[in-house]
């Protein structure tokens, strides 16, 4: 089921979405082709509308495992996988507080790389930061011999949103494995459930993600995937709290339990895409995700330039080089025909804007987007 009017011609669309907002008036609700959160279905919607249940008897626990169990077959993995309620960045942090005693080294391109090395130094770790150009991908050339006797884990970004670059995160790990081994942990926020990581051949240590993104869910819910490596080291690790602690949440996932409360709607919602992504197939989804990336390049191309260098470039968010556009004016005109895209972020956030394309999204939203920027870029004339 698709969200309701949007298939309809753009006028009647306009109509159809027009909600009555807390103060008695009227706001339009758009079609979200956002960085995250994404648009969320109406099915998926319908789906978390379900009565609310408490979280320690053993209707929770099946809907707990059968998760967990659709989520090893959607990513192909046999690693822990933990969920919590929060967003991805407290599962960032668990990696860190749980895996690195004193020195890690993160890679960064980008805002969110340099968010992971800050958060490393939030948490009394000794960062080497290895930066790669925005705009770049960091290739195994630019951080080989990188790292340190010292160094315990390396974190890297798979899909830095702020420049729309997809860094090669194989090679990185393999590069790392060969070098010294330590302790990989990878920031897959904008690329799980888009991106085929091939997580039985990249053999890293974490790999984390949110519900907003390419799983078409309402925000709130922190995923991680972790290996009995990490979860080895973290018995010995100081510091570790409680909430972000990866060996509480193994406690309670061997029993199909949350470690506190968990968003339960957002569990059926999380149930429910699960089952979407496995009726799709994820080579199906994958290559959708590709045929809409190329196509928003392609958009991008033709009307102004990609900020991410070739070859390298995001599946799940283009980040359009804008130059001078009046960004605030194309969002107005696009917000006017009931769409939304995301502005820039971080350093380039004035000369650029960003599409995100990823989740439930189709090539027809694709193609009614790129109709709806033309009209906008034409009407700002
Ligand atoms: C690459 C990347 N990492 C981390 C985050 C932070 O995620 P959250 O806001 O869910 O904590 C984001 C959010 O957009 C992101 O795009």
């Amino acid at each position: 089921m698709r969200r309701a009017g949007a298939d309809a011609p753009p006028g009647l669309w306009t109509v159809l979405v027009i909600l009555l907002d807390d103060s008695g008036g009227v706001s339009v609700s758009n079609r979200l082709f956002t960085v995250g959160p994404v648009e969320v279905f109406e099915d998926t919607m319908q789906a978390m509308n379900k009565p609310m249940m408490i979280h320690r008897g053993q209707k929770y626990a099946s809907l707990q495992h059968g998760i967990v169990e659709k989520m090893h077959k959607v990513l192909d993995t046999d690693l822990h996988i933990f969920l919590a309620p929060a967003s991805a960045t407290a599962f960032l942090e668990a990696c860190v507080r749980c895996g690195v005693h004193e020195h890690m080294m993160s890679l960064t391109n980008g805002s969110f790389g340099d968010r992971w090395a800050s958060i490393g130094t939030a948490c009394g770790k000794q960062v080497k930061r290895v930066e790669g150009q925005w705009g770049k991908a960091i290739r195994p050339a630019d951080a080989a011999g990188k790292l340190e006797p010292a160094t315990e884990a390396v974190t890297i970004v798979s899909n830095e949103s702020s420049t729309g670059v997809l860094n090669p995160t194989m090679e990185l790990a393999r590069l790392f494995k060969a070098e010294a081994d330590p302790l990989v942990f990878v920031d897959g926020v904008t690329s799980v459930g888009a991106v085929d990581f091939k997580l039985r051949e990249m053999e890293i240590d974490a790999l984390v993600f949110g519900s907003q993104k390419a799983f078409a869910l309402p925000p709130g819910l922190a995923i991680i995937c972790c290996s009995d490596r990490l979860l080895k080291v973290a018995e010995k690790v100081k510091g570790r709290g409680y909430y972000l602690d990866l060996l509480e949440y193994k406690k309670s996932a061997d029993k199909d339990m949350p470690l506190t409360t968990p968003p339960i709607s957002l569990m059926y919602g999380l149930d429910y895409q699960l089952d979407k992504m496995l009726k799709e197939g994820m080579a199906n989804r994958y290559a959708r995700h590709h045929e809409m990336a190329e196509a928003a390049r392609a958009w991008a191309f033709k009307r102004f330039k990609l900020y991410a260098e070739k070859g390298y470039e995001s599946e799940t968010i283009t980040v359009v080089d804008s130059g001078k556009l009046d960004f605030a004016r194309l969002d107005k005109e696009l917000k006017s025909r009931g769409f939304e895209v995301s502005p820039g972020y971080g350093k380039i956030k004035e000369s650029t804007f960003r599409i995100g394309h990823m989740g439930d999204l189709t090539m027809k939203d694709m193609n009614d987007l790129f109709k709806a920027l033309d009209d906008s870029l034409e009407a700002m004339k």
